[in-house]
């Protein structure tokens, strides 16, 4: 049985019309990804990631417990987070080939900064997802909340028609977080990687959207 979106909160509105031909290049048929718009959740606020969040993001982002399966590092200064989140703001990759889209997620109630999603969106309307919680935010249903309502703006407002994370196989939370998004475990790629002295094996999960009918 497919995995179906429609389990995900508020997930109840087809796509938007979108041009039946693939598009040759990201830019043509997709919305403006510079407009990329602020989205909500009960408890979240995910705002389009710009440089001037790296002062707040910083500090958090140096947890190096965040990298233990993942290839990335901490940020080496803020300078050099501001220049990543300047190339990032530009939504587009410099082909113009892929969307960029990144937001930082903000708590509603206290105003802190509480992690980043990041989707890379390609011209055959797929999408690779990533996501990051900070340490103290962890363990709360924060990345539930926040990935989904990511993965429902890029279905009905980009036509997004496949979602695809690759996680490391020892990667406890990405993985328990895919599964409670009902994602697919649909194929395991030894040695997809080599970080941090050990070699990576990866899990590819997928999400088809199904949209029940009208
Ligand atoms: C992966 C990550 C984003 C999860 O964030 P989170 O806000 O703690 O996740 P949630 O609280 O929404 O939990 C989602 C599910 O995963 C499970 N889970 C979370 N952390 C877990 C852990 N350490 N071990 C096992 N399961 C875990 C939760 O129990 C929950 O499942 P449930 O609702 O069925 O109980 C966070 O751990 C993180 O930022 N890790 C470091 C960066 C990283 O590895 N990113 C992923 C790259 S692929």
């Amino acid at each position: 049985m497919p995995s179906s979106i429609s389990t995900l909160p508020e997930m109840p509105r087809r796509p938007r019309e979108l041009p039946a031909s693939v598009p040759v290049c990201y830019c043509p048929a997709m919305p403006d990804p510079v407009t990329l718009p602020v989205l909500e959740t009960p408890r979240l606020r995910l705002e389009p990631l710009v440089p001037a969040h790296a002062t707040e993001t910083f500090g958090p982002l140096g947890d190096e417990r965040l990298y233990r399966f993942i290839p990335g590092n901490p940020p080496a200064n803020l300078a050099a987070l501001e220049a990543r989140y300047g190339l990032l703001s530009g939504r587009r990759s410099p082909d113009d080939t892929q969307g960029w889209l990144n937001w930082v997620m903000r708590r509603r109630d206290s105003g802190e900064p509480v992690g980043t999603l990041e989707a890379t969106v390609y011209p055959d309307r797929s999408s690779s997802i990533a996501y990051v919680v900070f340490v103290r935010h962890q363990r709360r249903g924060l990345a539930t909340e926040g990935v989904a309502r990511m993965v429902e703006h890029l279905v009905v407002d980009h036509g997004i028609t496949l979602l695809v994370a690759e996680v490391d196989t020892r990667n406890a939370a990405s993985v328990g977080l895919l599964d409670r998004l009902r994602f697919s475990r649909v194929a395991t790629v030894r040695d997809a990687d080599h970080f941090k002295g050990t070699p990576s094996d990866e899990f590819r999960y997928e999400l088809r959207p199904v949209f029940p009918a009208e």
